[in-house]
């Protein structure tokens, strides 16, 4: 950006030296001004006239080397101080050596109005460039400086560097920048446009633009936010969710630890599903891989107990679970009944039977829908469909996992008790010697008579 203009002005300082050689010599020999010793000395700077001119900490080109007759043009009568001519538009006067620089799309305000020394002062000033200020300090004398107000605020900005993401004059991108959407921020975080690209997924705000979030100067929480970022920041899009979490009745203990959303959620980018850190099962483990005050060690459970439940040889707990919390007994996305016994009826196995046939349970006789019957005695209608006592899956199945086929439990909690299930399977059948009756065993093929 820097070298914009050089060449130009290289040909210019030539021509302009020997311009100066030239009028120099004219001058001191014409002698057409009768001023002070700056008549001696043939030059506008003396120590008495315009004497601190060239020593300022940096210093014009043109004016270092005493061109000033470079951009003024003397006027006045012999025996006056010649007055140099008022510049109305420095712009035009600069672009006599530099390149122009309105020519790009979006041109800076300022510079439009060819207003070049508000910004830089045409002779000398203590700050590099001629500017008239350093860093924050040049731009906050037209902006606002609520912008790196907040709390935290950004690297680049908290120390004046405006121009490594903006350009003073001229740019072909909106908002003065110099480049466009995210490379703006990838001029520097080049780890983020790396690391970003080798996802699978990228959150759909990260991939339109990162200022969806992140505020480029400053904000009042950590990482330039304007909102918590764990949480709250979520909620401005993901509202569905804040109302969601706020109303259910069974809150998930996961969403109150200290990282929030973040404890499985990455914001930017991932290589699973739904923005989450490690594979969803997986995520569960984070936490579940011990004993909590009123669940059990899942992680274990689920090593000590080999053979799994559908949903969890597919690693798919959000079949059953709703992560975000739920209205039902133990975060379960549909209901399931918490007890032992319930009454009949069809709504309490909600959550099995959004994945398995209802009829499983409705039809008293059946040749096919089910592996437990005696003959054509359908033993899940027998043991679920009771007007009063009706047993729960729960009393025989374990929703994840266990040593015995088809998921029957060994034992299953019956008020304090740990009842015993006593499943064992046959060729044609099984056989159970429950706490609830003596031993009784089914055939399909042909059927037992039990007393
Ligand atoms: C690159 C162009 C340029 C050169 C070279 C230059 N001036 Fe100026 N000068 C200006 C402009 C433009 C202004 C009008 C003030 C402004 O807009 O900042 C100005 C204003 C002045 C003023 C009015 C007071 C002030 O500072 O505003 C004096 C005095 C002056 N110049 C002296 C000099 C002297 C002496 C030299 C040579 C050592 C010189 N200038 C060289 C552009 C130049
Ligand atoms: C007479 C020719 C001439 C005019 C007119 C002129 N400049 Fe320059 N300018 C130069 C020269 C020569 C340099 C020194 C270039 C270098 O160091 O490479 C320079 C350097 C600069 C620099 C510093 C660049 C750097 O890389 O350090 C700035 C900023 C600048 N000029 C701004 C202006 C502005 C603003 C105006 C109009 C008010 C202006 N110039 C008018 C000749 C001119
Ligand atoms: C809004 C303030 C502002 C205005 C107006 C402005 N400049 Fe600058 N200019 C800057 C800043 C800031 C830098 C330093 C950029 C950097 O640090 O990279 C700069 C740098 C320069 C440089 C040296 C580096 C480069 O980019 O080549 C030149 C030459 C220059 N300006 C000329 C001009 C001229 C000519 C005008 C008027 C047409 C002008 N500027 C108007 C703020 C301004
Ligand atoms: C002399 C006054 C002045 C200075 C100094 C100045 N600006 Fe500006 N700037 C303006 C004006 C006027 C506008 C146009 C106003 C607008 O569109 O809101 C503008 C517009 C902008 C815009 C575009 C705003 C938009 O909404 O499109 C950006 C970005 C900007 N300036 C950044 C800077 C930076 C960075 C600096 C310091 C290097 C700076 N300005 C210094 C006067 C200035
Ligand atoms: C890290 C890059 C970066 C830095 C550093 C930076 N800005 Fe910006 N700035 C941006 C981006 C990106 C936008 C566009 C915001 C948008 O589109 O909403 C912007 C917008 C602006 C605007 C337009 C108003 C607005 O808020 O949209 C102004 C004015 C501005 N910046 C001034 C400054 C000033 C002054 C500084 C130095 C104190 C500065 N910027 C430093 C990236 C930066
Ligand atoms: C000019 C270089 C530069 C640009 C461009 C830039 N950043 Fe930064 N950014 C930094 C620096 C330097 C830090 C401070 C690093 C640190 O403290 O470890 C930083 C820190 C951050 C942080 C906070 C990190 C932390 O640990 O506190 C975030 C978030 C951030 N940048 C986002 C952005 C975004 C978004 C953009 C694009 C709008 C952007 N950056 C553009 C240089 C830049
Ligand atoms: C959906 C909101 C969102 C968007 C969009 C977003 N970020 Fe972030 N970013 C965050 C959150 C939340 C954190 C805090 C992460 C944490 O605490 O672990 C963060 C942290 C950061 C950090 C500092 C911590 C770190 O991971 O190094 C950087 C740098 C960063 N983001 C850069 C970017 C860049 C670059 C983009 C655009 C490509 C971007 N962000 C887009 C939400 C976002
Ligand atoms: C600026 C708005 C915005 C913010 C802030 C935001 N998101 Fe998103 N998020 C979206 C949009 C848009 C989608 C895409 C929705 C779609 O495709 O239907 C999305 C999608 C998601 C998805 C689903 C991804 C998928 O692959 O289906 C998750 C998970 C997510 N966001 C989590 C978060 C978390 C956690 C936070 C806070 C750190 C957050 N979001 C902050 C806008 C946002
Ligand atoms: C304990 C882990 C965990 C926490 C904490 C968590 N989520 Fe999720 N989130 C998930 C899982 C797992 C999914 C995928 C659910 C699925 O496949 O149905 C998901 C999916 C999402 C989705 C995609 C839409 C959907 O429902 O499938 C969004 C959006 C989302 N989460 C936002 C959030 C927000 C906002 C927070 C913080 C309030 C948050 N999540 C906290 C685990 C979590
Ligand atoms: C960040 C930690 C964390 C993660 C990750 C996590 N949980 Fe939890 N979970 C908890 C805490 C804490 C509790 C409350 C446990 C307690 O008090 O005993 C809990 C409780 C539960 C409960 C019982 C709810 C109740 O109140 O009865 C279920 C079911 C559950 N989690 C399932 C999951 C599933 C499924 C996943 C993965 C998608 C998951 N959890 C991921 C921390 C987590
Ligand atoms: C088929 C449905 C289903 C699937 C899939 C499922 N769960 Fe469950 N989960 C349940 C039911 C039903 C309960 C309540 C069990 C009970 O009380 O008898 C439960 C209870 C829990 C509990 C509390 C256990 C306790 O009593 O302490 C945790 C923790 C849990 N599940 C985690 C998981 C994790 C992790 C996964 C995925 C690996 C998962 N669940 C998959 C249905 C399911
Ligand atoms: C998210 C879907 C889903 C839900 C909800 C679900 N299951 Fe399953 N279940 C399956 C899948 C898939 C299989 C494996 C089917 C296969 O292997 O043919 C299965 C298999 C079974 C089996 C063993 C079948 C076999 O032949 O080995 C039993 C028993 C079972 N489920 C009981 C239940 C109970 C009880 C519930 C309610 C607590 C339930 N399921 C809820 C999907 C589900
Ligand atoms: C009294 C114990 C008991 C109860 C209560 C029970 N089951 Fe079963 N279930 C079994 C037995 C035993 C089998 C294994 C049958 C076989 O293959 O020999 C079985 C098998 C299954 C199967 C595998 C397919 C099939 O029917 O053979 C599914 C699915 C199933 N049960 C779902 C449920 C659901 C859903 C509930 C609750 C509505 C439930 N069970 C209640 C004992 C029970």
């Amino acid at each position: 950006m820097h070298g914009r203009g050089i060449k130009a002005v290289k040909v210019c300082t030539l021509s302009f030296v020997a311009i100066f050689i030239i009028l120099g010599i004219y001058a001191f020999s014409a002698n057409n001004w009768t001023i002070g010793s700056a008549e001696a000395a043939g030059s506008c700077v003396t120590s008495t006239c315009h004497s601190t001119m060239g020593k300022g900490k940096f210093v014009h080109g043109p004016a270092a080397v005493g061109q000033c007759d470079a951009c003024h043009i003397q006027q006045g009568s012999r025996g006056q101080h010649p007055k140099f001519a008022p510049i109305t538009n420095s712009a035009e006067l600069c672009y006599k050596c530099h390149d122009r620089l309105d020519v790009k799309q979006g041109v800076h305000s300022p510079v439009k109005a060819g207003n070049c020394t508000l910004c830089h002062d045409a002779h000398q000033s203590s700050y590099k460039f001629m500017l008239r200020g350093d860093g924050q300090s040049l731009c906050f004398k037209c902006h606002d400086k609520k912008i790196a107000g907040g709390k935290f605020v950004h690297g680049p900005v908290a120390v004046g560097g405006c121009a490594m993401c903006h350009n003073p004059h001229q740019t072909d991108y909106p908002k003065m920048l110099n480049a466009v959407g995210n490379d703006v921020c990838y001029i520097c975080h080049t780890d983020k446009a790396q690391s970003f690209q080798n996802k699978k997924f990228a959150h759909k705000p990260v991939k339109e633009k990162c200022i969806n979030c992140h505020s480029p100067h400053s904000g009042d929480y950590k990482f330039n936010f304007s909102q918590e970022g764990s949480r709250d920041l979520c909620y401005t899009c993901h509202k569905d969710k804040k109302d969601w979490i706020e109303s259910v009745k069974v809150k998930h203990g996961g969403l109150e630890t200290d990282k929030k959303c973040l404890a499985c959620h990455d914001p930017h980018v991932s290589d699973y599903v739904k923005q989450l850190t490690r594979e969803p099962a997986d995520s569960c483990n984070l936490c579940h891989n011990k004993q909590l005050t009123k669940t059990i060690n899942m992680q274990e459970y689920l090593e000590k107990n080999k053979n799994y439940h559908g949903p969890i040889q597919q690693k798919d707990c959000s079949g059953c679970h709703n992560t975000h919390g739920s209205d039902n007994f133990r975060i379960l996305r549909k209901y399931y009944p918490p007890v032992f016994y319930a009454p009949f009826d069809i709504k309490n196995y909600e959550l099995c039977f959004n994945c398995h046939e209802k009829t499983l349970v409705i039809d008293a006789k059946t040749k096919t829908l089910t592996g437990f019957r005696n003959g054509e005695q359908n033993l899940h209608f027998v043991h679920v469909n009771k007007v009063d006592k009706g047993r729960t899956c729960r009393a025989c199945h374990d929703a994840h996992a266990t040593n015995n086929p088809k998921h029957i439990r060994n034992a299953v909690p019956f008020g304090a008790w740990g009842l015993p299930v006593g499943f064992s399977k046959t060729a044609g059948g099984g056989s159970c010697l429950p706490g609830c009756h003596q031993k009784f065993e089914y055939n399909r093929d042909n059927p037992v008579r039990n007393r």
